[in-house]
């Protein structure tokens, strides 16, 4: 069951997922429907996106499905604009995984900047519009999906990492201010995770000693934590960010790129 602090006077009555369609956002979708959350779906892919809207519907909520690439520009205002009749009183930005794993100097600044935009530049945009709403109301939640990744750099992971970083860092300062405007902001922080993307990334999740989340666990702990920010590393993973916090970068880097070679294949 869905955690009933959850509820729609606080949060709702709309929540916007953006990456709703599959893994932890689909989660967060069938969770919310649950607890009485009408709902805005954002994804590329039309059909997971169909589907996921069809299946929360059972529990007889509003659902709005829009099919957006969040790394270009104009897809802020398409939903934005989707959104105006309504209170979106909850954002979740799930969004995220790598998109361009490459080498810096292999890679085209191009493809990096996708990362960015998908990391950065939207989850911002969207963080202002419908937090300054939020503010109006003197109340919402704003949940950014986070990474383990953001603790440390390394190879291939070197935009990415620094992306998710970014996003822990303003969501702590962010925090400060948007608790003011009666808004809670949660860094909810994830490792590795059982999801289609990684599925079709190809990731041996079998590594001895690997902590493997469910993205229903996720997002149940996630909405637990709302209340809880700045930010919420999910149960399992405390003994990594500790360990990332160590000032011998180097080994610290070296060693993690051994175990990522391990998980994460090389064309990925
Ligand atoms: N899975 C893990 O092991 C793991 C570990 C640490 C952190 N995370 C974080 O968890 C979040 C979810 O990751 P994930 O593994 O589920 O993969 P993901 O590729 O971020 O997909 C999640 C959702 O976002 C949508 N999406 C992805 N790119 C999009 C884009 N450019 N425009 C619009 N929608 C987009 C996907 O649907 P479409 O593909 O149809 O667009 C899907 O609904 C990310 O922020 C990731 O960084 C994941």
């Amino acid at each position: 069951m869905t955690d009933l602090s959850i509820d729609t006077d606080r949060y709702g009555p709309w929540a916007l997922i953006a990456g709703g369609s599959e893994g932890v956002g689909a989660s967060f979708a069938h969770q919310l429907a649950e607890a009485g959350f009408n709902l805005v779906l954002v994804a590329r892919k039309p059909g997971p996106l169909e589907e996921t809207a069809a299946a929360v519907r059972v529990h007889g909520v509003e659902v709005r499905t829009l099919s957006l690439d969040l790394t270009e520009a104009a897809s802020v205002e398409k939903l934005t604009g989707a959104c105006a009749d309504i209170e979106v009183g909850l954002l979740i930005y799930n969004a995220g995984a790598n998109s361009y794993g490459k080498r810096f100097l292999d890679g085209e600044l191009d493809g990096f900047q996708g990362v960015i935009d998908l990391n950065v530049t939207t989850p911002l945009a969207l963080t202002h519009h419908f937090g300054r709403l939020m503010r109006e109301r003197g109340r919402g939640g704003i949940v950014l999906v986070g990474s383990l990744a953001g603790y440390l750099g390394t190879p291939r992971e070197a935009i990415y990492g620094g992306a998710k970083a970014f996003g822990r860092i303003f969501a702590e300062g962010f925090w400060l201010e948007a608790k003011e405007a009666g808004i809670d902001v949660l860094e909810l922080v994830l490792g590795v995770t059982r999801t289609p993307a990684m599925a079709r990334a190809g990731l041996n999740m079998d590594l001895p000693g690997l902590v493997v989340g469910e993205p229903d666990d996720i997002a149940r702990e996630g909405l637990a934590a709302l209340g809880d920010g700045p930010v919420h590393v999910i149960s399992g993973n405390e003994k990594v960010v500790a360990m990332r916090a160590t000032t011998d970068r180097a080994k610290l880097v070296l060693g993690t790129h051994e175990m990522m070679k391990k998980l994460v294949p090389e064309d990925h």
